[in-house]
């Protein structure tokens, strides 16, 4: 019985919620039809960029059309985490999922994330 109530009692606020959120967002577009000066602002800088490196165009050309950079930047750091490592995480990339890249490609994407990464 307690169960029951609290429920009910948890259903009730949310959908009060929901109502303030809808009541809100009219609000909100109301007051945009009503000034029609232009907005303008500034975006915040790329933060999902591969880094600077040797052979930056390459991994561009093939790293970018699947996931961000992300990907990249947060795999682990370290001495055991270089040449070999991302060989193997390129290998996966074409074998695995299919990324379209060249045989002469590889080994500079591999330098770059080696010496980048
Ligand atoms: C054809 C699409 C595709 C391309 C092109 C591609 N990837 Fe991936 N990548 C994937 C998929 C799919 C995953 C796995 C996503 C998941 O598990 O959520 C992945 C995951 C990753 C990961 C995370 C670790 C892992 O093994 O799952 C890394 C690092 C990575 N990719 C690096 C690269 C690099 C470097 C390149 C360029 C050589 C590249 N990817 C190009 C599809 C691609």
């Amino acid at each position: 019985m307690k169960h029951a109530s609290l429920l009910t009692l948890v259903a009730a606020a949310l959908s009060v919620a929901s109502l303030r959120i809808a009541a809100l967002s009219v609000a909100a577009l109301s007051l945009g039809s009503a000034g029609a000066a232009p907005i303008s602002y500034t975006l915040p800088d790329e933060t999902a960029a591969f880094k600077a490196g040797p052979n930056l165009e390459v991994v561009q050309n093939n790293c970018t059309a699947c996931h961000s950079a992300d990907y990249v930047s947060t795999q682990p750091r370290g001495l055991k985490f270089k040449k070999d490592f991302w060989q193997a995480e390129v290998t996966k990339m074409i074998k695995v999922y299919g990324a379209p890249i060249a045989d002469a490609d590889v080994p500079k994407i591999v330098e770059y994330l080696a010496a980048t990464y």
